[in-house]
């Protein structure tokens, strides 16, 4: 079988409309809801049913879970088959890795089945909403390790965020179906982020180099999502920053709080921005 394989390659039928990270900043239909300043809606930008755009930006989100978790599927698939059994060392990685990663691709096939039905509850169509392939993107990268601190420590902690998020607005909401679902996918994507953070340590053990360049790697997947402070400790941010799942997932405290001051950087930057459009055009 095939190894390594590109994303231009992923198997998808004609409902799917795929973008990447730097179209999906400039899609009008893609946003979780930083659309407005936190000013004009009140107090809080939290991703909750009281919103005026709430069905919307819930709807798009919804969506763009399915998606990541078909791409997230697809990716522990290829960690699994596209290295060697070994020692960890050169394009090795050690079989109980491989094993964790097949188990990891058992939950993901659920999270689609899951998310896929939540979506059509939801009342969205597949391909209503464009599908970001930049998961499967970070699950590209010939050194396993940059694979775990990308998609296992990143976007599966970002997913940890969004999927406490959406719990509560299926809480709020008085809606039990999408309130449970996250719940047992978030417990999914705590041992997924877990894994990550475990075999991280583990292989980089004798290489500081190799755990540097991966935590890196981290930190730039983790700055795009920063993008406009989406995610963060401040209310302003639709999607919170769920502190204590991290804890369980492995993450230090000083990591958290270097994403929290990315996040705030970010949102900081968006409302600078904001303010220099609302100058500009007089308002
Ligand atoms: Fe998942
Ligand atoms: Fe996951």
């Amino acid at each position: 079988m095939r190894q390594f394989f590109p994303v231009d390659d992923l198997a998808r039928d004609e409902r799917f409309v795929q973008t990447n990270m730097a179209k999906r900043m400039a899609d009008s239909r893609s946003a979780v809801g930083v659309k407005k300043s936190a000013k004009s809606r009140g107090a809080s930008n939290r991703l909750t049913p009281d919103r005026h755009d709430a069905s919307e930006a819930a709807r798009s989100l919804m969506h763009g879970i399915m998606v990541g978790e078909i791409q997230a599927l697809e990716g522990a698939g290829r960690t699994a088959h596209d290295f060697a059994a070994g020692d960890g060392s050169g394009d090795t990685i050690p079989f109980e890795l491989k094993l964790d990663m097949a188990r990891q691709a058992w939950d993901e096939a659920r999270h689609v089945e899951i998310s896929a039905k939540l979506s059509d509850w939801m009342g969205t169509e597949l391909g209503q909403f464009s599908e970001n392939t930049v998961l499967f993107e970070a699950a590209c990268s010939n050194d396993p390790v940059l694979r775990l601190a990308g998609v296992n420590r990143a976007l599966e902690g970002l997913a940890i965020d969004v999927f406490t998020q959406m719990k509560e607005f299926g809480q709020l909401a008085g809606d039990p179906f999408l309130e449970f679902c996250e719940d047992w996918m978030l417990a999914d994507e705590v041992t997924h982020v877990k894994m990550g953070s475990d075999w991280l340590r583990k292989v980089t053990e004798n290489d500081p180099d190799r755990r540097a360049k991966a935590l890196e790697f981290q930190q730039v997947v983790d700055k795009l999502f920063s993008f406009g402070g989406a995610r963060g400790d401040s209310d302003e941010s639709p999607i919170g920053l769920a502190r204590r799942f991290r804890e369980l997932a492995g993450f230090t405290d000083d990591e958290v709080d270097t994403i929290a001051e990315m996040d705030h950087d970010a949102l900081e930057e968006r409302k600078a921005a904001v303010r220099l459009a609302q100058e500009a055009a007089g308002v």
